[in-house]
């Protein structure tokens, strides 16, 4: 069937005369962006109100709301507690093992209130950079805002990540201390993290010159003899649990940098994406209103994403939170300890709103819809989806069997550079079509254009831009201008649009379907990893000489990671013992999430004349699909060599 005559999910009734949206909410964003968009900034407590909003003078360089002054964490925060919400759950939190804990909005005030105050008895000044390497613990989110409280800019890590990627991270932005955790539940066992925090800021001449102090937050107490360092290793508990729950917050600049997030691109080293405060807070605040239909008071929020993730950034902290929303935070696997995990926790905490990439809803569809059938969902009245397109059959399944049939969903096309939802239907307005993000929400504009910048004909591929600011948009890369406007800006230089890497189309009923990475990024499960990051990985180990990394789809994670390899002279290692290693290799060196599903030892690599690999072509092999045009290629037999090693 294809996406055009496909089956059309308009609102119930039900929904619609309750939504916070209505369809003229186009109308107004489109009569008067710039407006719309200051009346949604007004959602936010504004120390100093901004006068004007968008500077977009210096392109692509933008500032918005820049003479505004406000507190994030306030935001976040304390203004619940000062408009007598203080009660209210803010944050639901479940661990892995099985222990739980509920925060209030007054409690989660006076923690952050004392991070902020440690942080700032140690002398840290706004502006400084504080690395965050944890995993799903309350004190996670604890640290953000007190960095965000105190104007330090965060730098959150994926605790997924090796140690030598968040040494690199913390080189980048000359983190001054690194907030941790002694260990991490993984599948019901304790794993260590602080060890990789020693490995990654080394001692003596290797050590990691900008960092000060480490605060250790007691997780997983799995190891007696844990090492310290003197002088730089403080536990959380002595120093910030020891402060005082009393902080008087200062406002800052609306372009104050919140946090830097570091993500993969095309070439070279992951970047530090920079996201400020006024802009980024206004996006996630309204997204989260408007996508989610967030009813204060009522709604019971879970995104499944990590704080390591733009996701857990903007809706697992800033978009709820300034919402004075209740949500829920896992710290596990969904299958810890078995797959009921999930749905167990929208049981028992009356989940309204759940929020997941498609790789899982593929992953609980492979477990059976039994799992889901045994609890009670009736609780849920919304679903959404981020992170990869959806397949139309996993978005039946989603709307069927978790979402009852009544529930709409949002799925949402987003990028850490974007700071929030761009792309997605508004629930109570939008008739969706199962695989399609529909369009630009309110306020955002959008095309699909083809090389020149010429839109395509509805029914074609192009690229999808954004062509006009936003205030979530990111305002840089890290230390980096250049890189910045060459990355996002350069390919339509011209029209000025900021270029997003996507490939899309707009089917004949004007609805929009995100393609994919037309780039050498993979998407493996939603998360991002560039071909050349693996690349360099497996082209580190003594064993090899030359290597190709293509993203190959995959039933379950969106794409796999496939590689193809050239040795260095054969060694001993059996051909078999030799892959594994270097499977492990990779996942050692930059995270498992980067792990390639298959490593093919083959005896050349398809080359252009020029000397390029051509990716499309192993793609082609990795996919099983009939070769496309070789008439470029040196040597167009190598790929009978190829076949045959794969074979
Ligand atoms: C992809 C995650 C299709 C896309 C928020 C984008 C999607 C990249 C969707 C950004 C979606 C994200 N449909 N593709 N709903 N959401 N993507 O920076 O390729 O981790 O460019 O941000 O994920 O990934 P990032």
């Amino acid at each position: 069937m294809s996406p055009t005559t496909d089956q059309v999910f308009p609102p119930s009734p039900e929904f619609v005369a309750q939504a916070n949206a209505n369809e003229s909410l186009y109308e107004h964003a489109d009569a008067d962006r710039l407006e719309f968009w200051a009346e949604q900034a007004r959602r936010l407590d504004w120390e100093t109100p901004f006068s004007q909003v968008l500077d977009w003078s210096d392109a692509p360089f933008a500032r918005w709301f820049y003479d505004g002054k406000l507190n994030v964490a306030v935001n976040c925060v304390d203004r619940h507690v000062a408009a007598g919400k203080g009660d209210r759950v803010a944050i639901h939190w479940v661990g892995e093992p099985g222990d739980s804990r509920d925060i209030t909005y007054n409690e989660l005030k006076d923690e952050v209130s004392r991070a902020a105050n440690y942080l700032d008895s140690i002398g840290l000044q706004a502006g400084d950079r504080v690395a965050i390497y944890m995993p799903m613990v309350p004190e996670a989110v604890i640290a953000m805002l007190a960095c965000a409280r105190l104007g330090l800019t965060h730098s959150v890590v994926f605790a997924g990540f090796s140690s030598a990627a968040l040494r690199s991270r913390v080189d980048d932005a000359q983190a001054k201390v690194v907030i941790t955790t002694d260990g991490q539940f993984r599948r019901g066992k304790p794993a260590p993290l602080k060890t990789a925090v020693d490995e990654a800021l080394g001692t003596g001449d290797d050590a990691a010159p900008s960092v000060e102090k480490v605060i250790v937050v007691r997780r997983t107490n799995h190891d007696p003899d844990l090492p310290w360092v003197a002088g730089r290793d403080v536990w959380w508990e002595d120093t910030v649990g020891e402060a005082s729950p009393h902080h008087e917050p200062e406002a800052f600049d609306a372009e104050h940098p919140l946090f830097v997030l570091y993500t993969s691109g095309t070439t070279g080293s992951p970047k530090g994406i920079v996201h400020t405060s006024g802009g980024y807070l206004t996006q996630a605040a309204y997204s989260f209103h408007t996508v989610f239909d967030h009813k204060e008071g009522r709604d019971v929020f879970w995104c499944g994403a990590d704080i390591g993730w733009v996701t857990g950034h903007s809706y697992l902290v800033y978009g709820p939170l300034a919402n004075g929303a209740t949500e829920v935070i896992y710290e596990g696997t969904p299958n810890s300890p078995d797959e009921h995990r999930h749905f167990q926790i929208i049981e028992k905490y009356g989940v309204t709103t759940y929020y997941i990439a498609p790789t899982l809803i593929r992953t609980f569809m492979k477990w059976g819809r039994e799992i889901p059938d045994a609890h009670d969902l009736s609780s849920l009245r919304l679903l959404g989806t981020v992170g990869e397109p959806i397949n139309p059959e996993a978005w039946r399944w989603y709307n069927t069997v978790i979402g009852g049939g009544r529930c709409p969903i949002v799925d949402t096309w987003w990028q850490t550079e974007t700071g929030a939802h761009m792309l997605a239907p508004l629930p109570g307005v939008t008739a969706c079509k199962p695989g399609s993000a529909m369009g630009p929400i309110p306020g955002i504009s959008a095309k699909v254009v083809d090389d020149n910048g010429n839109p395509v004909p509805a029914g074609e591929q192009g690229f999808l831009v954004l062509d006009k600011p936003w205030p979530g948009m990111l305002r840089g890369i890290w230390g980096d201008p250049e890189r910045y406007k060459d990355t996002y800006w350069s390919r339509f230089a011209e029209q000025g649009w900021y270029f997003a890497g996507d490939g899309a189309r707009y089917d004949e009923d004007g609805a929009l379907w995100v393609l994919g990475r037309v780039d050498d990024v993979m998407n493996v499960s939603g998360h991002r990893i560039s071909t050349s990051e693996v690349e360099s990985a497996l082209v580190a180990h003594p064993s090899v000489a030359e290597a190709a990394v293509i993203g190959a789809a995959d039933e379950t994670t969106g794409q796999g990671i496939v590689a193809f390899v050239i040795l260095m002279e054969s060694g001993d290692t059996s051909r078999d013992d030799l892959i594994t290693e270097l499977r492990n290799h990779v996942a050692t060196d930059i995270s498992p999430i980067a792990k390639p599903r298959e490593i093919n030892i083959v005896p050349e690599l398809p080359k252009t004349r020029s000397g390029k690999i051509m990716r499309r072509l192993l793609k082609d092999i990795a996919e099983g699909r009939e070769l496309g045009d070789t008439s470029t290629l040196v040597d167009p037999s190598v790929f009978e060599s190829i076949r045959s090693q794969r074979a």
